[in-house]
């Protein structure tokens, strides 16, 4: 089972910074080292860091402020020395060469443990990045194809070890390993090559969080990993069943792209505690605050609306994001009013919440795995360090015990806690006559 840290450091719960022994928060550098370290000790696979670009008085209290994922990755680099960096980085507000860079340079600093979370942005990014607007849903997949695309022959820039320090000769880096791109479409021309060369393992991994068509269209293609929301067991299998045939349809094994939904954790010493612990959380939770979420999470604004009647209709949103479908869904199938819906938004924004004992928990987890819904899970904790902590000491030993997750890791990159192949080498002998050019 892959194990990866979703580090929102005030708490992925909007209330949980107000937890007795939650401490702020994404501002504090040493609570983020902390965390990543508490979770190399757990043998997780990676820390992951998501984005926004662009902030507003009512965000989410984890989310209001935060330091660009990067720049935080590559000092946690410096920090730990095997668990996997995975950051958000968006394709509709990048440009692919500085992206390309950026990531290349996190994977080499962390000698091969870094990750890229693709994301194409549903909050409106337009008005941080001198745009007249946000692209639509479906051209946004269509920029973030080729923007992939691009990055990863970026990456192909240079074979494995380019470096000579032949001091006699005075020959420094074999040029000849060093390839152009000479790319030209429809929204990017870039020449490379890129001035980074290959970490150990490659390039950085590439991580797909749209659950759209579009976006899984996108994941069958490039993802390694995917990230989901998902509620519940039938609706993940059929996620699962459906993402992995797409993959083979892309002719890939379906093993080199791991589906790894979100998990909130909320650990008890009984089932009865542990509910108690969800209420209080809830109780921290500012309507306000958790109605603004909501909408940002509908596409809607509900605020003003009935909180203890059913939902009403909203109106379609052309193009909407998957996670207003499926909170749609939930509320439809579960009957929620919309104070309900807005303490899940608030709770974990749609991902599952698994409240019990530590025993339950697990269980539940290697359930989602045994019946193909899951290969892993990104450990949501409602409050830090201190959610954390307790999944550590009680529900991952389990988990262990069961021969379910690692008790040490066996090798040193990201790649090779996951099980992912190294990247296909380039076909040398089909090269484009401008890239044998380029060598000169
Ligand atoms: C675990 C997880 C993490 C995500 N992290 C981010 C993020 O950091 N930034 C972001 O803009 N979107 C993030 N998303 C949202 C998606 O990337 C995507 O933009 C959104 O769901 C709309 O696309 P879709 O309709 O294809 O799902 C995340 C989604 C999931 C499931």
């Amino acid at each position: 089972m892959k194990l990866g840290l979703f580090l929102l450091a005030a708490g992925h719960h909007a209330g949980g910074w107000r937890h007795p022994q939650a401490e702020s928060g994404t501002e504090n550098i040493d609570l983020i080292v902390r965390a990543a370290q508490a979770a190399e000790r757990a043998k997780f696979d990676m820390v992951f860091l998501g984005d926004r670009l662009l902030t507003t008085p009512d965000s989410h209290p984890s989310m209001i402020t935060r330091p660009d994922p990067m720049t935080v990755l590559s000092a946690l680099a410096m920090v730990t020395n095997r668990i996997g960096l995975a950051g958000t980085a968006s394709t509709t507000y990048s440009e692919p060469f500085n992206l390309a860079r950026t990531l290349a340079s996190v994977d080499l600093i962390s000698r091969g443990r870094a990750a890229w979370n693709i994301v194409t942005t549903f909050a409106d990014g337009s008005i941080n990045f001198s745009r007249d607007r946000h692209p639509d849903h479906a051209l946004r997949y269509e920029i973030a194809e080729e923007f992939v695309q691009v990055v990863e022959g970026l990456w192909r820039s240079w074979d494995p070890d380019p470096y000579v320090r032949d001091k006699q000769a005075g020959v420094y880096i074999d040029t000849a390993k060093m390839h152009a791109l000479h790319h030209k479409g429809r929204f990017y021309d870039v020449a490379g090559p890129l001035n980074v060369t290959p970490s150990p393992q490659g390039r950085p991994v590439l991580i797909q969080a749209g659950s759209s068509g579009p976006g899984q269209a996108l994941a069958a293609r490039h993802a390694e990993v995917v990230f989901t929301a998902q509620q519940d067991l039938s609706a993940a299998q059929a996620f699962y069943t459906g993402l992995k045939a797409q993959v083979r349809a892309e002719g890939r094994r379906a093993d080199q792209c791991l589906v790894m939904p979100g998990l909130m954790p909320i650990v008890g010493r009984t089932e009865k505690q542990a509910r108690a612990k969800l209420a209080e959380l809830q109780a921290f939770t500012d309507q306000s605050n958790a109605l603004a979420i909501l909408s940002e999470q509908l596409d809607s604004d509900v605020t003003g609306l009935p909180l203890d009647g059913p939902l009403p209709e909203l109106p379609p949103v052309p193009g909407a994001h998957s996670r207003r479908d499926l909170l749609l869904r939930s509320a439809r199938e579960q009957g929620l009013t919309l104070r309900e819906l807005y303490h899940l938004v608030a709770s974990a924004r749609g991902h599952q919440i698994v409240v019990g004992t530590a025993e339950q928990i697990a269980r539940h987890m290697v359930r989602w795995v045994e019946q193909g819904a899951a290969d892993g899970f990104n450990i949501m904790p409602a409050y830090f360090p201190g959610g954390l902590d307790e999944f550590n000491a009680e529900v991952v030993p389990l988990l262990q015990a069961w021969g379910h997750a690692r008790t040490e890791y066996e090798g040193t990159t990201l790649r090779q806690h996951l099980g992912l192949d190294l990247p296909a080498p380039r076909r040398s002998a089909a090269r484009a006559p401008q890239e044998i050019e380029a060598h000169v």
